[in-house]
């Protein structure tokens, strides 16, 4: 197109302040569009578009990360007990000694959009059986009903997938290092199972400093103290979950042990 012809253009294209009742936001006072002296379109109350486009944003991000999510929930709806791991099947009168981590986990995921925006890590740590595991994966199954991208990994699958990319290409571990940096909420599981090598100490660091600088929160889940917790991961990265940190220690006998009703 020419220069005259895109000038012509231009000329022809005014605007004009004009004044809109809008159902919402009452009168306002907008921009509306003419060509050649007349309005070629409706004019739009600007805060409803800005409403409508923050909306379409939101769905957007919903659709994705529910497409992101279809793989955890592939992987924990693979095991029959974690299956049944959330906040609904929790049951007062046969955990009471779980009741005051239950309030407290629920209000984190109450809060979610608060917790994430915070970037709230937990670090939950306590004796085998305590229920560490079924807070993490209700707190991760939570986190998917309300639109966030999430991911659980046990360190020993971290640990032997990276194992598996030493020698089959076909397997990426940037991959996976990348989407558990990048997802909204990640729970690392059974931290201290595994040899605690530097190797492992450096991957784990690698993770949780990429999510500190991404003001993303971690849940790590440990049957080890803090002292020997800090051994397995690092200084260096306890230094950084603790920063902003919900300390919750599992300090009761295993639930394993308690009398089941045979269904
Ligand atoms: N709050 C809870 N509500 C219902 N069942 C629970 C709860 N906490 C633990 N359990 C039961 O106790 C067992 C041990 O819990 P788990 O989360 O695997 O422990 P941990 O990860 O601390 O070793 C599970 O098999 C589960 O059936
Ligand atoms: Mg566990
Ligand atoms: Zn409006």
């Amino acid at each position: 197109m020419s220069a005259k012809k895109i000038n012509q253009l231009i000329e022809n294209y005014t605007q004009e302040d004009v004044t809109i009742s809008c159902p919402i936001h009452g009168q306002r006072k907008v921009k509306a569009n003419l060509w050649k002296g007349k309005h070629i379109s409706k004019p739009k109350c600007e805060k409803c578009e800005k409403e409508k486009m923050i909306k379409e944003n939101q769905l957007k991000t919903f659709k994705e990360n529910h497409l992101k999510n279809q793989g955890l929930l592939e992987s924990i709806n693979k095991f029959p007990l974690l299956r049944k791991f959330n906040f609904e099947s929790y049951n007062e009168d046969m955990y009471p000694e779980a009741k005051h981590t239950y309030d407290q986990m629920k209000n984190y995921a109450n809060n979610f959009e608060k917790m994430i925006e915070n970037a709230v890590n937990v670090i939950m740590y306590g004796g085998v059986g305590t229920g560490k595991t079924f807070f993490g994966i209700s707190l991760i199954k939570e986190a998917v009903v309300q639109g966030y991208s999430a991911k659980y990994q046990t360190t020993y699958d971290l640990f032997n997938e990276i194992k598996k990319s030493f020698s089959d290409s076909s397997f990426c571990y940037e991959r996976v290092k990348k989407d558990l940096i990048d997802c909204d909420i990640l729970c690392l599981d059974e931290i201290g199972v595994t040899y605690g090598t530097e190797f492992e100490i450096n991957v784990l660091f690698e993770i949780i400093n990429q999510r500190y600088m991404l003001c993303k929160p971690t849940i790590i889940i440990t049957n080890l103290d803090i002292q020997n917790l800090t051994k397995a991961i690092g200084i260096r990265s306890l230094d950084r979950l603790m920063e902003t940190c919900l300390n919750i220690k599992f300090d009761y006998p295993s639930l394993r042990r308690k009398p089941k009703k045979l269904k």
